[in-house]
């Protein structure tokens, strides 16, 4: 969906989301069904395991990061486990950290394996905004975009060097009413008059979080780069939460990054919150610009408000 869509829909226009935002395009996932976050999840995992020479009956866990899971209950991880044929009965965990979800989900991961309970870790991030966002507020529909991404974390033996080898994770409740969806859920479950409103979408202060956004980023990644025992310069790709164009350049400027290291792919897909940081990463290793062994930071923040940051040697 292209911004000239979106102007058909709400009073605004293609330059002014491109200058404010960055963003040209977002994919929308089909509403008449077989591409719910579980589908999308599905194609993801067959495509890693592929690329990783996997049966699916090796993954020991799914960890499924979602703010737009298939429905409350069952998980979404249970769901995908049936998709994808596995009988191994593994665990199955959904995490909810909004667009932190990912990098949540690989340091659960990294844990769980260092820990020796468990080997292979599929982490999925997906996500189908398209049914949340209120299409009537043009200060936010302009924003998201539906997609996913997953990553197979596994243990590696001593001689390879790919490792995830600090992380930063952390998260300030004071600022959760930037971000919100308070409909739905069991404070205020849906009633017909609720629904007939036609207001249960969710609401953000785009403002608020731009300001927080730029702050956190910077804060986290000089705070895991620290704990990794590195300097900025070795880093050879900034992988940062796909949020608005102007986020990822005020936060690259604060931190003094060199946006030749920055990977960005917002303009053609938005903020796909969780899924955001994996879909960039992907593109970036399909395209040869990211290469096996080197250093790379993902930084995030999302609704929460959550946040946190890795650095690993892919
Ligand atoms: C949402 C966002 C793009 C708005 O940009 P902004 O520069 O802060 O714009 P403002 O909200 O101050 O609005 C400025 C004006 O543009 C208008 N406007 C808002 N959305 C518009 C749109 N899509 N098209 C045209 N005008 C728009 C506003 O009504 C306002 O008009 P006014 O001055 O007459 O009241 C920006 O704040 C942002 O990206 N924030 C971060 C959001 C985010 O990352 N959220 C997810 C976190 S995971």
């Amino acid at each position: 969906m292209s911004n000239f869509d979106i102007a058909k829909i709400v009073d605004t226009s293609d330059q002014w989301i491109y200058e404010r935002t960055g963003i040209k395009n977002r994919r929308i996932c089909s509403p008449d069904g077989g591409e719910y976050p579980t589908d999308m999840a599905c194609r993801a995992t067959e495509m890693a395991l592929e690329r990783a020479q996997m049966d699916v009956n090796s993954i020991d866990m799914i960890l499924f990061a979602s703010v737009t899971p298939d429905m409350q209950i069952p998980n979404s991880s249970s769901i995908l486990q049936t998709k994808l044929g596995i009988t191994n009965q593994c665990a199955c965990m959904d995490i909810s950290a909004a667009c932190s979800g990912f990098v949540y989900g690989i340091n659960v991961a990294d844990s769980m394996i260092r820990s020796g309970s468990m080997k292979n870790i599929l982490v999925v991030a997906s996500e189908m905004l398209s049914r949340e966002i209120d299409w009537k507020d043009r200060s936010s529909c302009i924003l998201f975009g539906d997609g996913c991404g997953v990553a197979i974390i596994s243990a590696t033996d001593e001689s390879d060097p790919s490792r995830i080898i600090a992380t930063h994770l952390s998260t300030d409740g004071t600022g959760k009413k930037f971000f919100e969806k308070p409909i739905g859920g069991a404070v205020t479950p849906y009633t017909k008059e609720i629904l007939e409103e036609d207001d249960w979408y969710m609401k953000m202060k785009g403002g608020e979080m731009f300001k927080v956004a730029t702050r956190t980023l910077a804060a986290n990644a000089k705070a895991v780069i620290k704990k990794a025992g590195l300097n900025l310069d070795k880093i050879d790709w900034m992988v940062p939460h796909q949020a608005n164009q102007r986020i990822i350049d005020t936060t690259g400027s604060l931190l003094g990054i060199d946006s030749s290291k920055v990977i960005i792919n917002i303009e053609n897909v938005g903020n796909t919150s969780a899924a955001s940081i994996p879909l960039a990463f992907h593109e970036a290793v399909d395209d040869g610009r990211i290469k096996k062994g080197d250093l790379i930071l993902f930084d995030t923040f999302g609704a929460g408000l959550t946040s946190g940051a890795t650095v690993f040697k892919y």
